[in-house]
């Protein structure tokens, strides 16, 4: 997977690319991360990106010549004329898991991250094919919202992960939150691992865990549990346990 950036400010991307499991993928060959300065691809003296907006208000608004042309000439360094090209918005639709898979399948990106006020609407309409926002508040730019989206694509490239069960079993996966994981020691400051991991039973295990994960998300995010599909036993141990929780 090769992804192409477009930004203002390429140096904040340096130390989030090149940790963990990003860095592994990157070092296996599984993706391939380009960061391109806008600044870049200007024509005048001062480098200029961005203007006033027509009509008038606050702020700056990025011009639309440097992103095309950056766009124009990356697609064709790489030899192909249509990409999908996704523009980082506050607009845009909401990122979550599903977005993730579905643009982890892709085997080229291209992330444009606005900044000030906003992008000139003709990026919008003629050189972006999709637009993501990583949630509803208003971050200064688009990279860090471009850093979340790639962070969450990578570790769904198959060889990513350390183990190939991980992603498996992520929160969300399955439209639930992951059930709760213990690790040695066995009992710490008199709390104790829920003896039932311990038993080596692994059906009654799977199955503590599977319903841990729909008391879990039934009582953290009633608005997941409404999309997964229960049983009738299912919904009914979870309308007993629901007060149990603390
Ligand atoms: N740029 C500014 N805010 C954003 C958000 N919430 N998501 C994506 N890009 C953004």
């Amino acid at each position: 997977m090769r992804i192409d950036i477009l930004c203002l400010f390429p140096e904040m991307f340096i130390s989030p690319l090149n940790q963990s499991i990003i860095k592994r993928a990157k070092e296996r060959g599984l993706v391939d991360i380009v960061i391109h300065n806008i600044r870049d691809y200007t024509h005048d003296k001062h480098h200029t990106v961005d203007d006033y907006p027509y009509g008038g208000g606050s702020g700056m608004v990025l011009k639309p010549e440097p992103i095309f042309e950056a766009a124009e000439e990356i697609k064709q360094q790489i030899g192909i004329s249509e990409m999908p090209v996704i523009l980082l918005t506050p607009q845009g639709r909401l990122f979550n898991q599903q977005v993730a898979q579905e643009l982890a399948h892709h085997a080229q990106l291209m992330l444009i991250c606005g900044h000030y006020e906003g992008v000139d609407e003709r990026v919008r309409e003629h050189l972006a094919t999709d637009e993501i926002s990583i949630g509803d508040y208003v971050l200064s730019g688009g990279e860090l919202a471009a850093m979340v989206t790639i962070d969450a694509m990578a570790r769904l490239i198959p060889g990513a992960l350390g183990s190939p069960t991980s992603a498996a079993s992520d929160s969300y996966k399955d439209g639930l939150l992951e059930y709760p994981q213990y690790t040695r020691p066995e009992v710490y400051r008199d709390w104790s691992v829920p003896s039932i991991l311990l038993s080596g039973n692994h059906g009654k295990i799977a199955q503590w865990q599977h319903h841990q994960a729909i008391l879990r998300t039934a009582n953290r995010r009633p608005d997941l549990i409404k999309k997964v599909n229960l049983s009738a036993k299912e919904k009914k141990w979870i309308s007993e346990n629901l007060l149990s929780l603390k």
